[in-house]
Protein backbone atom coordinates (compact mmCIF):
# COMPACT_ATOMS: atom_id res chain seq x y z
CA UNK A 1 0.00 0.00 0.00
CA UNK A 2 1.37 3.86 -0.94
CA UNK A 3 1.56 6.20 1.83
CA UNK A 4 -0.59 9.21 1.41
CA UNK A 5 0.02 12.43 3.50
CA UNK A 6 -2.48 12.19 6.35
CA UNK A 7 -4.36 15.81 5.27
CA UNK A 8 -5.17 14.35 1.72
CA UNK A 9 -6.38 10.80 3.94
CA UNK A 10 -8.39 13.17 6.05
CA UNK A 11 -10.04 15.01 3.31
CA UNK A 12 -10.74 11.82 1.36
CA UNK A 13 -12.56 10.58 4.63
CA UNK A 14 -14.56 14.04 4.99
CA UNK A 15 -15.34 13.53 1.41
CA UNK A 16 -16.79 10.29 1.65
CA UNK A 17 -19.08 11.31 4.59
CA UNK A 18 -20.59 14.28 3.04
CA UNK A 19 -21.27 12.04 0.15
CA UNK A 20 -23.04 9.31 1.96
CA UNK A 21 -24.68 11.02 4.94
CA UNK A 22 -25.44 9.13 8.18
CA UNK A 23 -26.42 5.08 7.45
CA UNK A 24 -29.71 4.28 8.91
CA UNK A 25 -28.83 3.63 12.64
CA UNK A 26 -30.85 -0.04 12.76
CA UNK A 27 -28.85 -1.23 9.96
CA UNK A 28 -25.10 -1.18 12.23
CA UNK A 29 -23.01 -4.09 10.40
CA UNK A 30 -21.81 -4.96 13.53
CA UNK A 31 -25.20 -6.12 14.95
CA UNK A 32 -26.55 -7.53 11.70
CA UNK A 33 -26.12 -11.13 12.27
CA UNK A 34 -27.91 -11.98 8.46
CA UNK A 35 -31.31 -13.74 7.07
CA UNK A 36 -29.92 -17.19 7.42
CA UNK A 37 -30.33 -16.26 11.03
CA UNK A 38 -34.04 -15.45 10.98
CA UNK A 39 -35.34 -17.87 8.65
CA UNK A 40 -33.67 -20.83 10.60
CA UNK A 41 -37.16 -20.08 12.75
CA UNK A 42 -39.24 -18.38 10.35
CA UNK A 43 -38.88 -20.50 7.22
CA UNK A 44 -42.25 -19.31 5.47
CA UNK A 45 -40.98 -15.55 6.18
CA UNK A 46 -38.03 -16.22 4.51
CA UNK A 47 -39.50 -18.05 1.33
CA UNK A 48 -42.09 -15.00 0.93
CA UNK A 49 -39.17 -12.48 1.26
CA UNK A 50 -37.34 -14.19 -1.33
CA UNK A 51 -39.96 -13.05 -3.82
CA UNK A 52 -39.42 -9.46 -3.21
CA UNK A 53 -37.66 -7.26 -4.88
CA UNK A 54 -35.86 -6.12 -1.65
CA UNK A 55 -34.38 -9.59 -1.59
CA UNK A 56 -33.74 -9.58 -5.52
CA UNK A 57 -32.36 -6.27 -5.86
CA UNK A 58 -29.12 -7.93 -4.57
CA UNK A 59 -28.58 -9.61 -7.72
CA UNK A 60 -30.25 -7.76 -10.45
CA UNK A 61 -29.59 -3.46 -9.48
CA UNK A 62 -25.88 -3.40 -10.44
CA UNK A 63 -26.83 -5.17 -13.53
CA UNK A 64 -29.82 -2.66 -14.53
CA UNK A 65 -28.27 -0.13 -17.39
CA UNK A 66 -30.52 2.84 -15.19
CA UNK A 67 -27.94 1.80 -11.99
CA UNK A 68 -25.16 1.89 -14.37
CA UNK A 69 -26.07 5.48 -15.93
CA UNK A 70 -26.21 6.36 -11.90
CA UNK A 71 -23.37 5.15 -11.34
CA UNK A 72 -21.54 6.56 -14.37
CA UNK A 73 -23.11 10.00 -13.24
CA UNK A 74 -21.36 10.01 -9.61
CA UNK A 75 -17.93 8.38 -10.82
CA UNK A 76 -18.83 5.31 -9.18
CA UNK A 77 -16.98 2.60 -9.97
CA UNK A 78 -19.24 -0.56 -7.79
CA UNK A 79 -21.94 -0.09 -7.05
CA UNK A 80 -21.96 -3.21 -4.43
CA UNK A 81 -18.93 -1.34 -3.01
CA UNK A 82 -20.12 2.38 -2.62
CA UNK A 83 -21.91 3.20 0.68
CA UNK A 84 -24.31 5.69 -0.35
CA UNK A 85 -25.97 3.09 -2.83
CA UNK A 86 -25.27 0.50 -0.22
CA UNK A 87 -27.01 2.51 2.44
CA UNK A 88 -30.78 1.39 0.81
CA UNK A 89 -29.91 -1.61 -1.28
CA UNK A 90 -27.85 -3.58 0.07
CA UNK A 91 -27.36 -5.18 3.87
CA UNK A 92 -24.02 -5.18 4.98
CA UNK A 93 -22.29 -7.24 7.91
CA UNK A 94 -19.49 -7.68 9.65
CA UNK A 95 -17.23 -5.43 12.41
CA UNK A 96 -16.34 -2.59 11.65
CA UNK A 97 -13.89 -1.53 8.58
CA UNK A 98 -14.82 -5.42 7.63
CA UNK A 99 -18.49 -5.27 6.70
CA UNK A 100 -19.03 -7.11 3.82
CA UNK A 101 -22.71 -7.06 1.51
CA UNK A 102 -24.43 -9.68 1.98
CA UNK A 103 -27.86 -9.80 1.10
CA UNK A 104 -30.36 -6.72 -0.67
CA UNK A 105 -32.93 -5.25 2.11
CA UNK A 106 -33.12 -8.12 4.39
CA UNK A 107 -35.10 -9.04 7.47
CA UNK A 108 -33.35 -6.46 9.68
CA UNK A 109 -32.70 -3.45 7.79
CA UNK A 110 -36.88 -3.52 8.58
CA UNK A 111 -36.76 -5.28 12.22
CA UNK A 112 -33.84 -3.74 13.23
CA UNK A 113 -30.28 -5.93 13.07
CA UNK A 114 -30.48 -8.41 15.58
CA UNK A 115 -27.60 -9.12 17.82
CA UNK A 116 -29.23 -7.68 20.80
CA UNK A 117 -32.75 -8.70 20.58
CA UNK A 118 -33.11 -11.80 19.12
CA UNK A 119 -32.37 -13.90 22.27
CA UNK A 120 -35.30 -12.01 24.03
CA UNK A 121 -38.43 -11.36 21.17
CA UNK A 122 -39.20 -14.88 21.42
CA UNK A 123 -39.31 -16.03 24.42
CA UNK A 124 -42.84 -16.59 25.29
CA UNK A 125 -42.88 -17.52 28.88
CA UNK A 126 -41.88 -14.10 29.32
CA UNK A 127 -44.46 -11.94 29.08
CA UNK A 128 -42.83 -8.88 28.56
CA UNK A 129 -40.74 -10.26 25.43
CA UNK A 130 -42.28 -8.24 22.77
CA UNK A 131 -41.50 -5.15 24.67
CA UNK A 132 -37.95 -6.07 26.36
CA UNK A 133 -36.84 -6.42 22.73
CA UNK A 134 -37.69 -3.07 21.55
CA UNK A 135 -35.96 -1.80 24.78
CA UNK A 136 -32.84 -3.48 22.62
CA UNK A 137 -33.70 -1.96 19.16
CA UNK A 138 -36.34 -4.10 17.99
CA UNK A 139 -38.90 -2.95 15.71
CA UNK A 140 -41.86 -5.00 16.49
CA UNK A 141 -44.86 -5.06 14.11
CA UNK A 142 -46.68 -3.50 16.85
CA UNK A 143 -44.97 -0.13 16.53
CA UNK A 144 -46.61 1.13 13.41
CA UNK A 145 -45.06 4.48 13.66
CA UNK A 146 -41.49 3.29 13.64
CA UNK A 147 -41.84 0.67 10.77
CA UNK A 148 -43.27 3.60 8.68
CA UNK A 149 -40.31 5.57 9.52
CA UNK A 150 -38.07 2.89 8.36
CA UNK A 151 -39.91 2.28 5.14
CA UNK A 152 -39.88 6.29 4.41
CA UNK A 153 -35.96 6.37 5.53
CA UNK A 154 -35.23 4.74 2.11
CA UNK A 155 -38.18 5.24 -0.49
CA UNK A 156 -38.04 9.16 0.16
CA UNK A 157 -34.49 9.55 -1.07
CA UNK A 158 -33.33 12.02 1.00
CA UNK A 159 -29.88 12.93 -1.21
CA UNK A 160 -30.05 15.56 -3.04
CA UNK A 161 -27.06 14.42 -4.94
CA UNK A 162 -27.90 11.77 -6.01
CA UNK A 163 -31.29 13.11 -7.29
CA UNK A 164 -30.09 15.90 -8.95
CA UNK A 165 -26.62 14.68 -10.59
CA UNK A 166 -27.26 10.99 -10.35
CA UNK A 167 -30.41 10.61 -11.95
CA UNK A 168 -32.09 9.10 -9.18
CA UNK A 169 -35.67 8.93 -8.32
CA UNK A 170 -36.92 11.28 -5.61
CA UNK A 171 -39.07 8.41 -3.85
CA UNK A 172 -41.67 6.15 -4.34
CA UNK A 173 -45.40 7.18 -4.21
CA UNK A 174 -45.33 4.49 -1.19
CA UNK A 175 -48.16 4.33 1.01
CA UNK A 176 -48.50 1.64 3.52
CA UNK A 177 -51.58 -0.91 3.07
CA UNK A 178 -51.39 -1.29 -0.62
CA UNK A 179 -47.56 -1.60 -0.27
CA UNK A 180 -47.30 -4.00 2.57
CA UNK A 181 -50.12 -6.21 1.77
CA UNK A 182 -49.19 -7.05 -1.95
CA UNK A 183 -45.20 -8.54 -2.91
CA UNK A 184 -44.00 -7.76 1.05
CA UNK A 185 -46.86 -9.65 3.06
CA UNK A 186 -45.14 -12.42 4.98
CA UNK A 187 -47.60 -13.37 8.02
CA UNK A 188 -47.19 -16.49 9.45
CA UNK A 189 -47.03 -16.35 12.76
CA UNK A 190 -50.37 -17.68 12.97
CA UNK A 191 -49.84 -20.98 10.41
CA UNK A 192 -49.36 -21.47 6.92
CA UNK A 193 -51.72 -19.29 5.22
CA UNK A 194 -50.39 -15.47 4.19
CA UNK A 195 -53.40 -13.52 5.95
CA UNK A 196 -53.71 -9.74 4.93
CA UNK A 197 -53.52 -7.66 7.97
CA UNK A 198 -57.43 -6.79 9.82
CA UNK A 199 -59.10 -4.03 8.77
CA UNK A 200 -58.41 -2.27 12.05
CA UNK A 201 -55.21 -2.69 11.02
CA UNK A 202 -55.10 -1.09 7.95
CA UNK A 203 -56.67 1.55 8.77
CA UNK A 204 -54.15 2.33 11.68
CA UNK A 205 -51.57 1.82 8.82
CA UNK A 206 -53.33 3.74 5.99
CA UNK A 207 -53.40 7.09 9.10
CA UNK A 208 -49.87 6.91 10.46
CA UNK A 209 -48.43 5.92 7.15
CA UNK A 210 -49.24 9.30 5.48
CA UNK A 211 -48.26 10.87 8.66
CA UNK A 212 -44.92 9.66 8.22
CA UNK A 213 -44.79 10.43 4.82
CA UNK A 214 -45.28 14.02 4.88
CA UNK A 215 -42.60 13.99 7.91
CA UNK A 216 -39.81 12.61 6.04
CA UNK A 217 -41.03 14.64 2.65
CA UNK A 218 -39.97 17.66 5.18
CA UNK A 219 -37.40 16.31 6.71
CA UNK A 220 -35.64 15.66 2.75
CA UNK A 221 -36.10 18.83 1.73
CA UNK A 222 -35.19 20.89 4.73
CA UNK A 223 -31.44 20.35 3.93
CA UNK A 224 -31.81 21.50 -0.13
CA UNK A 225 -29.30 23.79 -1.47
CA UNK A 226 -30.04 23.88 -5.24
CA UNK A 227 -33.08 24.34 -7.77
CA UNK A 228 -33.32 20.78 -9.32
CA UNK A 229 -35.19 17.62 -9.76
CA UNK A 230 -34.90 17.14 -6.01
CA UNK A 231 -36.59 20.17 -4.63
CA UNK A 232 -39.43 20.12 -7.30
CA UNK A 233 -40.15 16.03 -6.65
CA UNK A 234 -39.69 17.19 -2.72
CA UNK A 235 -42.11 19.55 -3.05
CA UNK A 236 -44.59 17.48 -4.82
CA UNK A 237 -44.34 14.64 -2.41
CA UNK A 238 -45.30 17.26 0.96
CA UNK A 239 -47.89 18.58 -1.58
CA UNK A 240 -49.43 15.12 -1.97
CA UNK A 241 -49.36 13.85 1.02
CA UNK A 242 -50.72 17.30 2.42
CA UNK A 243 -53.57 16.70 0.13
CA UNK A 244 -54.16 13.13 0.97
CA UNK A 245 -54.42 14.40 4.83
CA UNK A 246 -56.71 16.71 4.46
CA UNK A 247 -59.18 14.29 2.66
CA UNK A 248 -58.24 12.07 5.78
CA UNK A 249 -59.29 14.84 7.88
CA UNK A 250 -62.21 15.71 5.63
CA UNK A 251 -63.63 12.22 6.48
CA UNK A 252 -63.01 11.81 10.44
CA UNK A 253 -65.78 13.08 12.80
CA UNK A 254 -65.35 15.74 14.90
CA UNK A 255 -63.28 14.71 18.20
CA UNK A 256 -59.63 14.15 18.76
CA UNK A 257 -58.25 12.52 16.06
CA UNK A 258 -59.29 14.95 13.35
CA UNK A 259 -57.85 17.57 15.52
CA UNK A 260 -54.47 15.59 15.36
CA UNK A 261 -54.86 15.31 11.84
CA UNK A 262 -55.26 19.22 11.31
CA UNK A 263 -52.51 19.71 13.74
CA UNK A 264 -50.03 17.76 11.23
CA UNK A 265 -51.27 19.55 8.41
CA UNK A 266 -51.14 22.91 10.42
CA UNK A 267 -47.17 21.72 11.26
CA UNK A 268 -46.35 21.26 7.25
CA UNK A 269 -44.04 24.51 7.51
CA UNK A 270 -43.84 25.42 4.13
CA UNK A 271 -40.08 25.78 2.78
CA UNK A 272 -39.28 28.98 1.85
CA UNK A 273 -36.19 29.56 -0.71
CA UNK A 274 -34.35 32.62 -1.29
CA UNK A 275 -32.05 32.81 -4.72
CA UNK A 276 -28.60 33.71 -3.80
CA UNK A 277 -26.77 33.77 -6.91
CA UNK A 278 -25.44 30.42 -6.47
CA UNK A 279 -28.83 29.01 -6.46
CA UNK A 280 -31.21 28.41 -3.85
CA UNK A 281 -31.15 28.32 0.08
CA UNK A 282 -33.84 27.03 2.60
CA UNK A 283 -34.21 30.06 4.30
CA UNK A 284 -36.12 28.49 7.29
CA UNK A 285 -34.56 25.26 7.67
CA UNK A 286 -34.97 25.35 11.44
CA UNK A 287 -38.41 25.81 11.26
CA UNK A 288 -39.03 22.77 8.77
CA UNK A 289 -37.43 20.89 10.75
CA UNK A 290 -39.77 21.90 13.96
CA UNK A 291 -42.71 21.07 12.21
CA UNK A 292 -40.59 17.57 10.74
CA UNK A 293 -40.92 17.08 14.81
CA UNK A 294 -44.07 18.18 15.86
CA UNK A 295 -45.70 15.50 13.12
CA UNK A 296 -43.12 12.85 14.51
CA UNK A 297 -44.92 13.30 18.21
CA UNK A 298 -48.50 13.24 16.76
CA UNK A 299 -47.23 10.35 14.35
CA UNK A 300 -46.19 8.36 17.56
CA UNK A 301 -49.15 9.12 19.93
CA UNK A 302 -51.57 8.10 16.98
CA UNK A 303 -49.49 4.64 16.54
CA UNK A 304 -49.56 4.49 20.54
CA UNK A 305 -53.05 5.21 21.17
CA UNK A 306 -55.59 5.31 18.47
CA UNK A 307 -57.72 2.49 17.51
CA UNK A 308 -58.22 1.40 13.88
CA UNK A 309 -61.85 0.62 15.36
CA UNK A 310 -62.43 4.00 16.05
CA UNK A 311 -61.26 4.87 12.15
CA UNK A 312 -64.15 3.16 10.35
CA UNK A 313 -64.58 6.94 8.71
CA UNK A 314 -61.76 5.77 6.61
CA UNK A 315 -62.38 2.93 4.42
CA UNK A 316 -63.52 4.55 1.70
CA UNK A 317 -60.17 6.43 1.18
CA UNK A 318 -58.40 2.66 1.92
CA UNK A 319 -56.50 1.31 -1.55
CA UNK A 320 -58.67 -1.25 -3.62
CA UNK A 321 -55.36 -3.28 -5.01
CA UNK A 322 -51.93 -3.83 -3.66
CA UNK A 323 -48.35 -3.50 -4.96
CA UNK A 324 -47.63 -6.48 -6.03
CA UNK A 325 -48.89 -10.27 -5.36
CA UNK A 326 -48.44 -11.79 -2.10
CA UNK A 327 -46.87 -14.95 -2.09
CA UNK A 328 -48.65 -18.17 -1.55
CA UNK A 329 -47.01 -20.91 0.64
CA UNK A 330 -46.86 -24.17 -1.22
C1 LIG B 1 -35.10 -19.23 17.70
C2 LIG B 1 -36.19 -18.89 16.81
C3 LIG B 1 -36.28 -17.46 16.28
C4 LIG B 1 -35.29 -16.72 15.66
C5 LIG B 1 -33.84 -17.11 15.41
C6 LIG B 1 -35.91 -15.50 15.25
N1 LIG B 1 -37.22 -15.47 15.61
FE1 LIG B 1 -38.55 -13.96 15.31
N2 LIG B 1 -39.96 -14.93 16.38
C7 LIG B 1 -39.83 -16.22 16.90
C8 LIG B 1 -41.05 -16.57 17.60
C9 LIG B 1 -41.33 -17.89 18.31
C10 LIG B 1 -41.91 -15.45 17.51
C11 LIG B 1 -43.32 -15.31 18.09
C12 LIG B 1 -43.26 -14.61 19.41
C13 LIG B 1 -44.65 -14.38 19.97
O1 LIG B 1 -45.55 -15.19 19.71
O2 LIG B 1 -44.84 -13.36 20.62
C14 LIG B 1 -41.20 -14.46 16.73
C15 LIG B 1 -41.73 -13.20 16.40
C16 LIG B 1 -41.13 -12.31 15.53
C17 LIG B 1 -41.73 -11.09 15.05
C18 LIG B 1 -43.11 -10.55 15.44
C19 LIG B 1 -43.01 -9.93 16.81
C20 LIG B 1 -44.18 -9.09 17.21
O3 LIG B 1 -43.95 -7.97 17.70
O4 LIG B 1 -45.32 -9.53 17.05
C21 LIG B 1 -40.83 -10.52 14.21
C22 LIG B 1 -41.00 -9.22 13.45
C23 LIG B 1 -39.67 -11.37 14.16
N3 LIG B 1 -39.87 -12.45 14.96
C24 LIG B 1 -38.54 -11.12 13.40
C25 LIG B 1 -37.36 -11.85 13.49
C26 LIG B 1 -36.12 -11.47 12.84
C27 LIG B 1 -35.95 -10.27 11.95
C28 LIG B 1 -35.18 -12.40 13.20
C29 LIG B 1 -33.71 -12.41 12.83
C30 LIG B 1 -32.91 -11.28 13.29
C31 LIG B 1 -35.85 -13.37 14.05
N4 LIG B 1 -37.16 -12.99 14.20
C32 LIG B 1 -35.24 -14.49 14.56
C33 LIG B 1 -38.73 -17.03 16.76
C34 LIG B 1 -37.50 -16.67 16.25
C1 LIG C 1 -32.06 6.77 0.38
C2 LIG C 1 -32.17 5.43 -0.19
C3 LIG C 1 -31.53 5.10 -1.51
C4 LIG C 1 -30.24 5.33 -1.90
C5 LIG C 1 -29.15 6.06 -1.12
C6 LIG C 1 -30.12 4.74 -3.22
N1 LIG C 1 -31.30 4.19 -3.61
FE1 LIG C 1 -31.72 3.40 -5.43
N2 LIG C 1 -33.68 3.11 -4.87
C7 LIG C 1 -34.16 3.34 -3.61
C8 LIG C 1 -35.54 2.93 -3.55
C9 LIG C 1 -36.45 3.01 -2.32
C10 LIG C 1 -35.88 2.44 -4.82
C11 LIG C 1 -37.17 1.82 -5.26
C12 LIG C 1 -38.13 2.77 -5.80
C13 LIG C 1 -39.44 2.07 -6.16
O1 LIG C 1 -39.44 0.96 -6.68
O2 LIG C 1 -40.48 2.70 -5.92
C14 LIG C 1 -34.67 2.58 -5.63
C15 LIG C 1 -34.59 2.24 -6.98
C16 LIG C 1 -33.42 2.26 -7.71
C17 LIG C 1 -33.32 1.85 -9.07
C18 LIG C 1 -34.46 1.37 -9.94
C19 LIG C 1 -35.02 2.49 -10.70
C20 LIG C 1 -35.54 2.06 -12.03
O3 LIG C 1 -35.75 2.96 -12.84
O4 LIG C 1 -35.73 0.86 -12.24
C21 LIG C 1 -32.01 1.99 -9.45
C22 LIG C 1 -31.40 1.70 -10.81
C23 LIG C 1 -31.28 2.48 -8.29
N3 LIG C 1 -32.17 2.64 -7.26
C24 LIG C 1 -29.93 2.69 -8.24
C25 LIG C 1 -29.24 3.22 -7.15
C26 LIG C 1 -27.81 3.46 -7.13
C27 LIG C 1 -26.85 3.11 -8.25
C28 LIG C 1 -27.53 4.01 -5.91
C29 LIG C 1 -26.18 4.48 -5.38
C30 LIG C 1 -25.53 5.50 -6.19
C31 LIG C 1 -28.78 4.14 -5.20
N4 LIG C 1 -29.79 3.63 -5.98
C32 LIG C 1 -28.92 4.71 -3.95
C33 LIG C 1 -33.48 3.90 -2.55
C34 LIG C 1 -32.18 4.37 -2.59
C1 LIG D 1 -38.98 -4.12 3.83
C2 LIG D 1 -39.23 -4.33 5.22
C3 LIG D 1 -39.32 -5.74 5.77
C4 LIG D 1 -38.48 -6.78 5.48
C5 LIG D 1 -37.31 -6.84 4.51
C6 LIG D 1 -38.93 -7.86 6.32
N1 LIG D 1 -39.99 -7.47 7.07
FE1 LIG D 1 -40.98 -8.58 8.46
N2 LIG D 1 -42.45 -7.17 8.61
C7 LIG D 1 -42.39 -5.94 7.99
C8 LIG D 1 -43.67 -5.28 8.18
C9 LIG D 1 -44.05 -3.92 7.63
C10 LIG D 1 -44.49 -6.16 8.94
C11 LIG D 1 -45.94 -5.93 9.36
C12 LIG D 1 -46.84 -6.17 8.16
C13 LIG D 1 -48.32 -5.95 8.37
O1 LIG D 1 -48.72 -5.23 9.26
O2 LIG D 1 -49.11 -6.51 7.59
C14 LIG D 1 -43.67 -7.33 9.20
C15 LIG D 1 -44.07 -8.42 9.94
C16 LIG D 1 -43.25 -9.49 10.28
C17 LIG D 1 -43.59 -10.56 11.19
C18 LIG D 1 -44.91 -10.73 11.92
C19 LIG D 1 -45.84 -11.50 11.02
C20 LIG D 1 -47.09 -12.00 11.68
O3 LIG D 1 -47.53 -13.10 11.31
O4 LIG D 1 -47.62 -11.29 12.55
C21 LIG D 1 -42.53 -11.43 11.23
C22 LIG D 1 -42.41 -12.71 12.04
C23 LIG D 1 -41.51 -10.88 10.35
N3 LIG D 1 -41.97 -9.71 9.79
C24 LIG D 1 -40.28 -11.48 10.12
C25 LIG D 1 -39.45 -11.15 9.06
C26 LIG D 1 -38.33 -11.95 8.59
C27 LIG D 1 -37.87 -13.23 9.23
C28 LIG D 1 -37.82 -11.31 7.52
C29 LIG D 1 -36.67 -11.74 6.59
C30 LIG D 1 -36.76 -13.09 6.04
C31 LIG D 1 -38.58 -10.08 7.33
N4 LIG D 1 -39.57 -10.03 8.28
C32 LIG D 1 -38.33 -9.11 6.35
C33 LIG D 1 -41.32 -5.42 7.29
C34 LIG D 1 -40.27 -6.18 6.76
C1 LIG E 1 -33.09 -0.19 3.55
C2 LIG E 1 -33.95 0.50 2.63
C3 LIG E 1 -35.39 0.08 2.49
C4 LIG E 1 -36.31 -0.07 3.49
C5 LIG E 1 -36.11 0.07 5.00
C6 LIG E 1 -37.56 -0.38 2.84
N1 LIG E 1 -37.38 -0.46 1.48
FE1 LIG E 1 -38.80 -0.98 0.12
N2 LIG E 1 -37.42 -0.93 -1.36
C7 LIG E 1 -36.11 -0.55 -1.20
C8 LIG E 1 -35.43 -0.62 -2.47
C9 LIG E 1 -33.98 -0.30 -2.71
C10 LIG E 1 -36.37 -1.10 -3.40
C11 LIG E 1 -36.17 -1.33 -4.90
C12 LIG E 1 -35.42 -2.58 -5.16
C13 LIG E 1 -35.18 -2.71 -6.64
O1 LIG E 1 -36.09 -2.43 -7.45
O2 LIG E 1 -34.07 -3.12 -6.99
C14 LIG E 1 -37.62 -1.28 -2.68
C15 LIG E 1 -38.79 -1.74 -3.23
C16 LIG E 1 -40.00 -1.91 -2.55
C17 LIG E 1 -41.22 -2.44 -3.11
C18 LIG E 1 -41.42 -2.89 -4.55
C19 LIG E 1 -41.84 -1.70 -5.31
C20 LIG E 1 -42.23 -1.96 -6.74
O3 LIG E 1 -41.76 -1.20 -7.59
O4 LIG E 1 -42.99 -2.87 -6.99
C21 LIG E 1 -42.17 -2.39 -2.12
C22 LIG E 1 -43.62 -2.82 -2.22
C23 LIG E 1 -41.54 -1.85 -0.93
N3 LIG E 1 -40.21 -1.57 -1.24
C24 LIG E 1 -42.19 -1.61 0.26
C25 LIG E 1 -41.54 -1.23 1.44
C26 LIG E 1 -42.21 -1.04 2.71
C27 LIG E 1 -43.70 -1.12 2.94
C28 LIG E 1 -41.24 -0.77 3.62
C29 LIG E 1 -41.36 -0.57 5.12
C30 LIG E 1 -42.07 -1.61 5.84
C31 LIG E 1 -39.97 -0.77 2.92
N4 LIG E 1 -40.19 -1.03 1.60
C32 LIG E 1 -38.75 -0.54 3.52
C33 LIG E 1 -35.50 -0.15 -0.03
C34 LIG E 1 -36.08 -0.18 1.23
Amino acid sequence: MTRRPLTTLVSALLLIACATGPALAQSDPSKITGPEACIACHKLEGAAWQEMKHFKTFDELHRRPEAKDIAGKLGIANIKNESTCVQCHYTSMGAAGAAKVIAGVSCELCHSAGADWTKVHNVKENANHIADAEKLGFISPGNIYKLASNCFQCHTIPNEKLVNTGGHQVGSALELVAWTQGEMRHHFLGGKTNTEATPDRKRMLYLVGRVVDLEYSLRGIAGAVERGAFVQGMNRRIASATAELQKIADKLPDGAAKTDVLAVIAAAVKPAAAADGTGLKITNKDAVLAGAKTISDLGQKMSATYKGTDLAALDSLLPTANQGTPFTAP
